[in-house]
């Protein structure tokens, strides 16, 4: 097998996948296991009068009913975990079963411990609680005046309020301006897999759990400080994740839950969420409300934009998806205004979610860049043209790399745009309006704030291990840390074994904000690279080497086999060469040192995203027929890993313009679709054919291989580009995600 990175290379754990042998956090198997069943609050603003567990205890097989009467506090506030930028991962500041109160629908309240699921499913049911409740909040809607301007938001990430230049004078000055409000629903990731924590301690106090989430160590500092037990005492083994789109991206309150449960029932606890529980206890996208103007020269260059953001919050957190930070960045204009705004309400802290804050804030800017065109009589794919920054706008530094007018041009080719009529209604095919639309996408490129590190060792027989602490929950990243490892170290993929999935193995920071495969190549790269410095030293000063005093940078190795570069003949294998020595394994480690986010570079990840609609002009069904999309993404380490990741995106963007939607029961406060039978998501009858791309760009700043990472720009712009492809079929503008039929009779 071709080692090079680029190449194409399958999935190396699709068989264990396809086959059932993978085992996931649910389906470890462990001895005198117990099972956990979480009780969720029915109502969404109360204080809990009383608990009546009794009848619960009784039950046959139940091992401990948890509330917030016996639940031992946790060891620290989750308010001081250092949260996203740091190294744990609180996912909110808010832990449960800590007092009375109840902050939102569905916030746990109390755990069944029994011998089966099945007894703790049912003593659940016995359980009585009783709540003195308020009408909640839980709606945008309803915030009326209450809103207020954060300092932070996203987890104490960014700014509530960033400006340049002057936003009134440039609007004032605009000659054409371009105002609307844009609305979004509140969006559920929805990953196959619910999560799923197994927690088990052993007779001295260690604690092993087994849990899906986007990166092992951030569990385990997180359980660390709640549970008030040092980190080396905690292992956390995350070998399989079945999906996550951000839901698995924060440690929530159930894995601690679950090892506190199993510490008082002194057995093994297996805890999994519900599929209903999974709309309440890992976060969503929030409800949101953006409102954009654009003022622009009459030749469409932009002169000034004005996004503020209205976010619907938890009662303890300032999160806002960050929904301003691309559309500030994306085209070059002097003068700008990005204000978040938050309004509290009774349901639980919203989180990461497939491309957060691009995949809404791009649809509004790429939605009133599709009327700026339209107003002004330029094409679309030529007004963005015009627009393209080759600087980062909001610090003059110039890109690490882009690559957005190779993708603009190169979508606009592969689609066929070029000799489009911009008028809506002008295509037809029998009951079909046909129209077609584009968006630029951008997805910042968010670098690691800690060092990433990796270990390689090479056996005397010349089989590889690469170990590093990734979680793969779908994304393809142990099969291209495979090729990564192959290519540094200068032998074959079947050389090479990677594995990552646990805290044992050298620190990679979860894999959030697509920064997971350049973190982790960061590090593999480097510790193979260390290890082939240290295998070619070993030849060149060992007098029985064909290789015996040559000068290492003369040395190539390939299939294993190191070699002069310009003497093929005189050479001899890793292998060969450890077992002559007698050296059983050789070990080396790859430390890599993140550069700082702001220093010198504008980093950020580029495309272009096309697509084709039909609108049934008499029902308003809209099918999306075609779609292309041409990214940018620095260096793509496994081509059809990565293809596969954009095409996955492309069509969870299109499951945000014209499916995904969560209601809110307003009077309740509880969802009212918390079902997959009832939040619908695209599936393959669904999907369109679908064309995806990349451009070649130089790109060296980012990290050591030059990978931006493809895990969310392929969602952006989606949105926009088929927003703006119903506007040129109906001649309706969609403001409001999803697009539901009624909009459009
Ligand atoms: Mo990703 S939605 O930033 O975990």
């Amino acid at each position: 097998m071709s080692p090079a990175i680029g190449g194409t290379l399958a999935r190396l754990d699709g068989r264990a996948k396809v086959s059932g042998s993978a085992r996931y956090s649910g389906e470890v198997p462990i001895p005198h296991l117990a099972h956990a069943v979480l009780i969720g609050a029915p109502v969404a603003n109360a204080r809990i009068t009383a608990v009546d567990a009794t009848e619960a205890e009784q039950s046959a097989g139940v091992l401990a009913v948890l509330t917030h009467l016996n639940l031992p506090k946790v060891a620290m506030q989750p308010s001081l975990l250092p949260s996203l930028a740091g190294l744990a991962a609180p996912g909110h500041t808010f832990f449960p079963m800590q007092d009375d109160t109840v902050h939102y629908a569905g916030q746990h309240v109390a755990v069944v411990v029994a011998d089966t699921l099945e007894r703790a499913e049912h003593a659940a049911t016995l359980v009585r609680i009783d709540y003195d409740t308020t009408p909640p909040v839980t709606l945008l809607e309803e915030i009326k005046d209450q809103a207020y301007e954060p300092q932070k938001i996203f987890g104490g990430l960014l700014p509530g309020r960033q400006v340049r230049g002057d936003i009134e004078a440039g609007l004032r000055d605009a000659e054409v301006r371009v105002e609307a409000m844009y609305e979004f629903a509140a969006n559920h990731h929805n990953p196959i897999e619910p999560s799923t924590t197994t927690a088990a301690w052993d007779e001295v106090g260690r604690l092993t759990l087994y849990d899906g989430i986007q990166g092992p160590t951030s569990t385990q500092l997180t359980a660390a400080a709640f549970l008030g037990v040092p980190p080396a005492q905690i292992r956390v083994v995350s070998n399989y994740v079945g999906g996550s789109f951000g839901s698995k991206a924060m440690v929530w309150p159930h894995a601690t839950l679950a090892a506190m449960a199993a510490r008082h029932v002194g057995r093994p606890v297996r805890l999994a969420l519900n599929r209903e529980q999974m709309f309440t206890s890992c976060g969503h996208r929030e409800q949101q409300r953006q409102h954009l103007t654009l003022g622009a020269r009459a030749d469409g260059k932009l002169v000034a934009v004005r996004h503020h953001k209205l976010s619907l919050t938890s009662h303890f957190d300032d999160w806002a998806e960050p929904s301003l930070q691309s559309p500030a960045i994306i085209y070059d204009y002097p003068n700008y205004e990005g204000i978040y705004r938050l309004g509290r309400g009774n349901i639980n802290t919203p989180t990461f979610t497939r491309a957060p804050g691009e995949a809404t804030g791009m649809f509004a800017m790429e939605s009133a860049m599709d009327e700026l065109a339209e107003r002004i009589g330029v094409d679309p794919v030529e007004l963005r043209l015009r627009n393209c920054s080759d600087t980062d706008p909001a610090t003059g530094d110039p890109w690490s790399s882009s690559g957005l007018r190779e993708c603009l041009e190169r979508g606009a080719e592969l689609f066929g745009w070029a000799g489009r009529d911009p008028r809506p209604r002008q295509r037809r095919e029998g009951n079909w309006l046909i129209g077609t639309g584009m968006a630029t996408a951008a997805y910042p490129h968010a670098q690691p704030v800690n060092p990433q590190r990796a270990r390689a060792r090479i056996y005397s027989d010349g089989s590889v291990i690469v170990e590093a602490g990734v979680s793969e929950f779908g994304t393809g990243i142990s099969t291209a840390m495979t090729l990564v490892a192959a290519d540094g170290l200068g032998v074959t993929v079947d050389q090479v074994r990677f594995a990552g999935g646990n805290t044992d193995m050298p620190n990679i920071t979860a894999a959030v904000g697509s920064a997971g495969a350049g973190a982790a190549s960061a590090a593999v790269h480097l510790s193979v690279t260390a290890l082939r410095e240290q295998l070619i030293g070993m030849a060149v000063a060992d007098e029985q080497s064909p290789l015996h005093g040559a000068d290492p940078a003369a040395v190539v190795v390939e299939g294993g086999r190191m070699a002069l570069r310009d003497r093929p003949d005189a050479g001899e294998t890793y292998s060969a060469m450890l077992q002559r020595k007698l050296v059983p394994d050789v070990e080396a480690i790859g430390n890599w040192i993140p550069p700082a986010q702001d220093v010198g570079h504008g980093m950020h990840t580029f495309g272009a995203q096309f697509a084709e609609v039909g609108v049934d002009a008499e029902l308003g069904l809209i099918r999306v027929r075609r779609m292309v999309g041409v990214f940018a993404p620095g260096r793509v380490l496994n081509r059809r890993t990565a293809h596969s990741q954009l095409m996955g995106g492309m069509l969870w963007g299109l499951g945000q313009t014209l499916l995904e939607a969560t209601r809110m029961d307003a009077r309740s406060g509880r969802w009212a679709n918390a079902s997959l039978a009832d939040y619908l998501v695209p599936v393959n009858a669904d999907s369109p054919d679908v064309v995806v791309d990349t451009v070649e760009v130089h790109e060296n700043v980012v990290n050591p291989l030059g990978v931006k990472g493809v895990g969310e720009i392929g969602v952006v712009g989606v949105a926009a580009a088929i927003g703006n492809a119903v506007y040129h079929a109906t001649g309706y503008r969609a403001r409001s995600l999803p697009i539901a039929l009624d909009d459009i009779l």
